[in-house]
């Protein structure tokens, strides 16, 4: 008897924010290897690039504005016709002295960490109860369940993301919709290139305090992605994945 070992992605339609770079590349890159359709959105215009890919539809805009979440469902929509799986990956930091927080800094952080998210969901969750039911999954971190000093606004974003993911799961679970957060650790990606200077050194430095010995790559996160947006699945709902190399265990 042969195993079907696909992740039975093929034909889904899904949205991924923050597409153009790291884990959201890499997440398009394998849902699209798995024979799914996406609508990859950014604000950086960049993420056009990823047009060139067969079954890739592409939004440029701010994650956090109505109109870019409203775009994006309408493009999943008229381009593929459905939608059943949406990943709230963008997102970014600003680590400051908790002190030095002004509010435009920490309105400005949840607006692409914790409302984008919810104006995506808000959007997406009535096509998907018209298609019968559909995935959710939302980029956390690791922050949403232990502390680093000066992430004070990221932190609470995450955990933003966290709960709200918690409630999806309770309120949609009857109609077929599952929500689930993931948790990456430190991966190697551009989130630490915009604020630390010479990065990589600084990255390859969290390596030994991880028990697997490194830091995560983008693929390694993209893989639990497609994993809770598939039907492989199916009894997973309400969840937060840690994927860390064992560093929340520490
Ligand atoms: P990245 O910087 O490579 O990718 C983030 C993407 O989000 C970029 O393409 C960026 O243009 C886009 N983006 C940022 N603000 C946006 C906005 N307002 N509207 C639309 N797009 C926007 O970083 P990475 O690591 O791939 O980040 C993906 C997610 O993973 C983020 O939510 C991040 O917080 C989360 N994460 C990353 C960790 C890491 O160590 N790299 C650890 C834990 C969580």
């Amino acid at each position: 008897m042969t195993q079907d070992l696909s992740l039975g992605l093929h034909g889904k339609v899904a949205i991924v924010t923050g597409a153009a770079s790291g884990i959201g590349r890499s997440t398009v890159e394998l849902l699209v290897q798995q024979g799914a359709k996406i609508v990859a959105e950014d604000i950086n215009p960049a993420v056009a690039e990823l047009a060139q890919m067969d079954s890739v539809a592409t939004v440029v805009g701010d994650v956090g504005d109505e109109d870019t979440a409203q775009r994006a469902v309408s493009c999943a929509k008229e381009t593929f016709g459905a939608l059943d799986i949406l990943v709230n990956n963008a997102g970014r930091t600003l680590p400051k002295p908790f002190l030095d927080f002004s509010m435009d800094d920490w309105n400005g952080l949840m607006s692409t960490n914790a409302v984008g998210p919810f104006l995506h969901c808000q959007k997406a969750i009535p096509l998907m109860i018209e298609r019968g039911g559909g995935a959710i999954v939302n980029v956390s971190s690791v922050l949403a369940v232990i502390a680093m000093p000066e992430l004070a606004a990221y932190a609470a974003s995450k955990s933003a993301v966290l709960g709200m993911t918690r409630v999806l799961a309770v309120e949609f679970g009857k109609q077929n919709i599952r929500a689930n957060a993931v948790a990456p650790g430190v991966v190697q990606t551009k989130i630490f290139e915009n604020f630390v200077e010479n990065s990589r050194e600084v990255l390859d430095s969290y390596g030994p305090s991880h028990p697997i010995g490194r830091v995560g790559e983008p693929n390694e996160i993209a893989n639990v992605i497609a994993f809770l947006a598939s039907p492989r699945s199916s009894f997973v709902t309400g969840s937060l994945v840690t994927a860390d190399g064992g560093f929340t265990t520490l």
